[in-house]
């Protein structure tokens, strides 16, 4: 498969480069535009396989997007460009509304007219793989250390059926981000996952 990786040169977007390079015969296109959290260094042991390659472009940017869809034919996406620090989205929220919502939404559409010209069986095939948090839930009720290790068996867990309840701008863009991409499904039928 070609996979397009949004994100590749973050934390965990590029663990997820070096894992498919290096562990499958899968190809990536790592689409990042470097922002201050993007870092190249981080791929430098499988920059030059000749399955890697390199987009510096930004999710927001719907022209440069369908570029990259056309020219790298992918089979399926994994979208993890995101602004992802808590503490920055409460002192400048305005990056992560551009980023978590309108970057999701400009991908998803570049995605969809991408997909709807494949061929039946690729298009059956394709899938969008969004990359979400488990923050969208809130928070879980705070326990004290000398408390938890009492009642540490009875701390309730987020499910897939938890409400949504996010509680900094950041959890309230992933969670909106979220909500674009199921829309995308029911209303599409364009092919998504969710992980959080
Ligand atoms: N790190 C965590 O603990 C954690 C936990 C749960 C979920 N997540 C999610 O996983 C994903 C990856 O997290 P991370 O910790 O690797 O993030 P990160 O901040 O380390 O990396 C984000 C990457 O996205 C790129 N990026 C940012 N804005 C972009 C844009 N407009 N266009 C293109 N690229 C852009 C950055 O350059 C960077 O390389 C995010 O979606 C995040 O919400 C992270």
């Amino acid at each position: 498969m070609k996979i397009l990786v949004t994100g590749g040169a973050g934390f965990i977007g590029s663990a997820v480069v070096r894992h498919i390079i290096s562990n499958t015969q899968d190809s990536v296109i790592n689409v990042d535009e470097l922002t201050y959290a993007g870092n190249l260094e981080s791929l430098i042991s499988i920059s030059n396989n000749s399955r890697y390659t390199f987009e510096q472009v930004d999710i927001c940017d719907r022209v440069e997007l369908g570029r990259v869809f056309v020219q790298h034919q992918p089979d399926a996406v994994m979208h993890l460009a995101a602004e992802s620090h808590v503490d920055r989205s409460i002192t400048g929220p305005s990056d992560f509304i551009q980023t978590n919502i309108v970057g999701t939404y400009t991908l998803l559409e570049a995605a969809r007219h991408y997909w709807m010209q494949l061929n039946a069986e690729r298009k059956a095939a394709f899938r969008f793989h969004h990359i979400s948090t488990d923050e969208v839930y809130g928070d879980l009720p705070y326990q004290d250390e000398q408390e938890s290790q009492v009642v540490n068996q009875e701390l309730p867990l987020c499910t897939e059926t938890t409400s949504y309840a996010p509680r900094s701008p950041y959890s309230a863009s992933k969670a909106s981000s979220d909500h674009l991409v199921r829309a995308w499904l029911r209303t599409y039928g364009f092919p998504m996952i969710i992980t959080k």
